[in-house]
């Protein structure tokens, strides 16, 4: 499925002195446009709760980067009546259209990429390298899931039978997918989840989070130059607790792709089940309680690099980042301190400039979760290092810091952003870390530092996570290579870029003829 004709987005490199120059003055002419969003019904803007409110720069929160206004009840009941209506047009679409359209909306991403990526910055406060992934990995999602939609949806397969006796299986869409995504890539997971919805012949409800609305709209109006149709695509930004409860208890949903936290996931799945309608399907990625481990044979000087760009960059804000390292007890004092020598030149601040490593968390509440929780662990554990930070910046930001605690399930539950754990253990220890690295119920992703192939050999086959890393960063999945999701606590499958995400979003249908 899905072979090497396939091609990923090149993206833009960073290194062309030209390149980077003509990339910030389109960045800073998008940056000041007016950018709105509000809920789009049949391809109209409603106006929804016509009380708009600004949303605001996490770097700068002085500065308004736009405006939003979210969907009312009405907007939710004719989103449904719109596209429970025209969801049997298009799944009759053939699949060959479906997935042109989302090619021309690949090409369309691309073309616009740097407003994309001020959008990422201003909103989202992705810095310069983030943005840029973002947008690529949104433009890998479309071409993806358009490649999936012509090699699984186009053709029934022929399947074999006694003489006289035809049998054919086809794949077709469920009917209405509420797609809710994240903040945290809000074009990226956004598009992920509509395209392969939409490839797969859903039509499609888009609920983006509520703290990244502006950009989730510029996606769905290029989705719709692209030539998708104003009634297969129904964008409703919104509160969670407002818009999202009032789809998922909605009979007219027959799936949901949701990508968040665990306890929403759950909240998703209890109101699916409490309906009275046909069973619903859920597609949920939640979060992880991810590890690294490192032995005695790894690099120092990798270990560290790849923990900095594992827990602290893009503000630990993924969520595949790295929460708990556990250094084998010989060799820790020594990453310990490198560790801490590396943390001390990290820069933190305005997102937007090319020498930023990162940027801030998302908004006030993130903040004070993370204040609160580093403040609980400098009385549990111990402070092993904290990034500096510039007192005179404005932004919600947290400066990344490490603790050492001498037990993983004194954690309890994930939390979001730049804080690391740090924990000792002994080489004979090795399998009961593993274990207990499952026993947090998470099975998100693993990183390993060792150069011992039995050691790699034994932690990949104990664990019980959905990707596993070795040798290298845990972050940063890339479509069709790095295919990502998890499992148990951490997400129902199927993995986003992957070779079977669309069947997910789809039925089977047996058709057995006599002849
Ligand atoms: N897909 C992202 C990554 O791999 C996480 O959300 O980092």
């Amino acid at each position: 499925l899905y072979g090497a004709s396939r091609r990923n987005s090149a993206g833009v490199n960073l290194a062309d002195r030209a390149a980077r120059a003509q990339l910030a003055t389109a960045i800073a002419e998008a940056a000041a446009r007016d950018w709105v969003s509000q809920p789009m019904l049949g391809g109209e803007a409603s106006p929804g709760n016509p009380v708009f409110r600004d949303c605001h720069d996490p770097s700068h929160p002085g500065r308004v980067v736009g405006r939003a206004t979210d969907a009312s009840a009405e907007d939710v009941d004719r989103a449904l009546d719109i596209a429970r209506e025209f969801a049997p047009t298009w799944d009759a679409t053939p699949a060959d259209d479906r997935a042109d359209a989302l090619d021309r909306a690949a090409d369309l991403f691309e073309e616009h990429l740097p407003e994309f990526m001020a959008l990422c910055a201003r909103e989202a406060g992705k810095t310069v390298n983030d943005a840029v992934a973002e947008v690529r990995e949104a433009v890998d999602f479309l071409r993806y899931y358009a490649h999936g939609a012509r090699e699984q949806f186009s053709q029934p397969v022929q399947l074999p039978g006694p003489t006289g006796e035809s049998n054919a299986l086809s794949l077709h869409g469920r009917g209405v997918f509420a797609c809710i995504s994240p903040w945290n890539f809000p074009l990226a997971i956004f598009t992920g989840q509509v395209s392969a919805a939409l490839a797969a012949g859903n039509a499609v409800i888009a609920k983006p989070a509520e703290q990244t609305p502006l950009v989730a709209a510029r996606a769905v109006e290029l989705l719709y130059q692209a030539g998708i149709p104003h009634a297969a695509l129904q964008y409703l930004p919104g509160e969670g607790a407002v818009v999202g409860a009032r789809l998922t208890r909605d009979d007219r949903v027959d799936g949901v792709a949701f990508t968040g936290s665990t306890e929403t996931a759950r909240l998703i799945n209890r109101s699916l089940a409490a309906r009275e309608s046909a069973l619903a399907t859920l597609v949920a990625e939640t979060g992880g309680q991810n590890a690294m481990l490192v032995d005695s044979t790894a690099l120092p000087e990798q270990v560290v690099k790849d923990v900095i760009g594992s827990a602290f960059l893009s503000a630990g804000q993924r969520c595949s980042a790295l929460r708990v390292l556990f250094l084998q007890k010989d060799i820790a004092d020594h990453v310990l301190d490198m560790l801490a020598g590396a943390m001390d030149e990290l820069s933190i601040g305005d997102p937007a400039l090319l020498s930023t490593d990162i940027g801030p968390v998302i908004d006030t509440d993130a903040l004070a979760m993370l204040q609160a929780h580093a403040e609980r662990m400098a009385t549990e554990g111990r402070l092993v290092a904290r990034a500096p930070l510039d007192p005179q910046l404005q932004g919600h930001f947290f400066a990344p810091c490490a603790f050492e605690i001498d037990d993983i399930n004194r954690l309890g539950r994930e939390v979001f952003g730049p804080i690391l754990h740090v924990v000792r253990y002994r080489a004979r220890d090795l399998d009961q870390v593993v274990d207990a690295i499952n026993g947090t119920g998470y099975g998100l992703t693993l990183g390993v530092h060792s150069r011992n192939e039995d050691t790699q050999a034994r932690i990949a086959s104990r664990v019980r996570v959905g990707n596993c890393y070795i040798n290298r960063t845990m972050t940063g999945a890339v479509v069709g290579v790095q295919p990502f999701g998890g499992e148990r606590l951490s997400g129902t499958g199927p993995k986003a870029g992957g070779p079977h995400y669309l069947a997910r979003f789809a039925t089977e249908r047996t058709l057995t003829i006599n002849t």
